[in-house]
């Protein structure tokens, strides 16, 4: 069904989106569209948890180049992004980017559309679009500084330089530098996230996300007053709570219901 991304469903609740097209994972319109289609196909059916990687050299090299022309067909390529990548980060799951290697432009943004970056050694970062007299349009103008703030946003996509892991954890881009593979990290955490409360786990992902997004505190206080009562709704809690009254804390089998 994809050609140029593999999805590949795990025994243990995790899914994993490897992007495969050629050796720089440049995110051409038809790699973006698969990556849409494959975000829908994860919202129809959501796993416990998600991985995105790219490369073991390069997880993305960004947005196509050769697709650039004038301002309707960049019209187009931003609208495309913000489709693919809207979509990834409104799964209703934890998501985690592994990156082995560089993360640039569209690559860093669609890793900036995960949950959570595990990257290793060799991860480089950066939003390079600047030394193409251009901007980001991948969201990096948005999530950028919303996770590593405004300042350090400005700095980065006035720029255009590139970002190394340690930098990356210091400033917040990358959440785990790991000296072997990502993904083998990225795994064991995913695994462990997708026995969880999982509709738990997507009221909280979609609050934090909601806040962020929300004029002020109070309405983000708001949000979270409505979501802790529909929580209790759930099977999950009944079983979470009851498990704790018996047994201790951490021993309950969820459903994810
Ligand atoms: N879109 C289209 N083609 C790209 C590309 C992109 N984003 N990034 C690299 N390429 C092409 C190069 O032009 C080169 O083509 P060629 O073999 O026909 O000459 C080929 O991919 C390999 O790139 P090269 O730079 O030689 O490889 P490298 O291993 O030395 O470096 C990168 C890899 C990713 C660090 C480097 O290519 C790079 O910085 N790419 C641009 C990233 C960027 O600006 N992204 C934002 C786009 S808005």
């Amino acid at each position: 069904m994809y050609e140029l991304l593999t999805l590949e469903r795990g025994d243990d609740g995790v899914a994993v989106l490897t992007l495969s097209n050629g050796k720089i994972n440049a995110l051409s319109g038809a790699l973006l569209a698969e990556i849409a289609a494959a975000a829908a196909e994860l919202a129809a059916e959501p796993p416990g948890a998600l991985i995105v990687t790219g490369g073991e050299r390069i997880f993305a090299a960004g947005a196509d180049i050769s697709e650039f022309g004038g301002p309707e067909e960049a019209r187009a390529i931003t609208a495309n992004f913000h489709a693919a990548l809207d979509a990834i980060a409104a799964l209703p799951r934890f998501t985690i980017a592994a990156v082995a290697g560089y993360a640039l432009g569209g690559g860093c943004e669609l890793a900036l559309a995960c949950d959570y970056r595990i990257v290793g050694a060799r991860a480089v970062f950066g939003q390079p679009e600047i030394l193409l007299g251009i901007i980001p349009g991948g969201g990096g103008t948005q999530r950028l500084a919303r996770v590593v703030g405004p300042s350090r946003a400005k700095e980065m996509c006035v720029t255009g330089r590139q970002v190394a892991a340690d930098e990356a954890l210091r400033i917040g881009l990358a959440d785990e530098v790991v000296d072997g593979d990502p993904h083998e990290r990225a795994r064991a955490l995913a695994a462990e996230v997708a026995k969880g409360a999982l509709t738990a786990q997507a009221i909280t992902k979609r609050v934090i996300d909601a806040g962020l997004a929300a004029p002020s505190l109070a309405d983000g206080l708001a949000l979270e007053r409505d979501a802790f009562a529909e929580v209790f709704a759930t099977d999950d809690a009944r079983i979470g709570v009851a498990s704790f009254l018996e047994h201790g804390p951490g021993k309950a089998t969820f459903t994810g219901h």
